[in-house]
């Protein structure tokens, strides 16, 4: 009961295994057997890793660098969320959400498609590598942790209620929706030389998102301009994203599905913000879930800039 708006349960696939909702595990299959189409570009991550950073990015690069039409239109139109008409069962999800995120009307949509997921690799259509471009964008898990409990907070469909620590621990312990968090971010991890994917890390964007839009526009084939350059990095800046997204969390409450007073999607942007909010005792247990869970891996984090 410390999310009382999950109130329709969750599913787990195995011991240990991906958390997700009842609708999820009623209607997978439906995921599973979607075609991906070889022009398209799907975002995926672990939830709260710069996924709409990641996607406003992608979106451009696609699209000729419209940077005008990026800001009439919303993300959510733009770029449809794969499993988001998943996330209850469909009459309790508000229909201008259903219209954009149906998988039937995503299988109408004009090409380019710009998906977002964040669906582990193995849940998603199995030719999907090998049929279309796909960019993962990992975030070292501290941040992660903080980002979504606030996400958690913030819509209404969690209605998270506990604490930051508590949080912690369910995300540690895999019992948050798309959880658990390293076996996601591993198997991206290993399928990274795949010539079909580029593995981004949110970090690295904070850093020199200028290189991360080159290398972004090389694995789609696109060239960018210094003129189209300047407008996409002035676009993809954190205020500039921020303020139109502010619209967006105005309209969500009008649907009712945020709440009020729990802040707004764009928290801080920050690399290293969790070092605000972790006591010494808890960060430890962090660090050593860290530690026991990259054992054996050359997946390394940057955990603050
Ligand atoms: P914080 O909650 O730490 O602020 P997602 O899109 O996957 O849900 O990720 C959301 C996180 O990305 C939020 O993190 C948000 O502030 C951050 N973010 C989005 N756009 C950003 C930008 N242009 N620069 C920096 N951080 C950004």
């Amino acid at each position: 009961d410390l999310f009382p708006g999950q109130d329709e349960g969750m599913v787990r696939g195995e011991p240990g295994g991906f958390v997700f909702t009842r609708e999820y595990g009623r209607r997978a299959n439906e995921i599973y057997q979607f075609q991906p189409r070889e022009d398209d570009v799907w975002v995926c991550t672990f939830s709260k890793s710069g996924t709409t950073w990641t996607q406003e990015l992608v979106w451009l690069i696609a699209n000729g660098c419209d940077t005008e039409t990026a800001k009439k239109t919303p993300l959510h139109v733009r770029s449809p969320y794969l499993e988001g008409d998943f996330l209850q069962s469909p009459e309790r999800m508000p229909q201008e959400i259903r219209d954009c995120w149906s998988l039937e009307s995503m299988a109408k949509r004009p090409s380019p498609r710009i998906i977002k997921s964040h669906l582990p690799f193995y849940l998603l259509p199995p030719k999907l590598l090998d049929t279309c471009k796909v960019v993962y964008v990992a975030r070292n898990p501290k941040d992660v942790i903080v980002s979504n409990y606030h996400h958690f907070k913030l819509f209404k469909f969690h209605d998270y209620k506990g604490t930051l620590e508590q949080f912690a621990e369910y995300s540690m312990d895999g019992l948050i929706y798309y959880s658990p968090y390293f076996p996601h971010v591993l198997e991206a991890w290993k399928q990274r030389h795949h010539p079909n994917v580029l593995f981004l890390f949110f970090e690295e964007m904070k850093q020199n998102l200028r290189a991360v839009v080159e290398r972004v526009a090389a694995h789609l084939n696109q060239t960018v301009t210094e003129e189209q350059m300047v407008r996409v990095l002035d676009h993809l800046s954190f205020k500039r994203l921020a303020e139109g997204e502010a619209t967006e969390t105005a309209k969500a409450k009008e649907m009712g599905v945020i709440n009020e007073g729990a802040g707004t999607f764009f928290r801080k942007g920050k690399a290293g913000d969790w070092k605000n909010h972790y006591s010494p005792e808890l960060n430890e247990r962090i660090d050593k879930w860290m530690e026991d869970n990259l054992a054996g891996s050359d997946l390394k984090f940057v955990m603050e800039l």
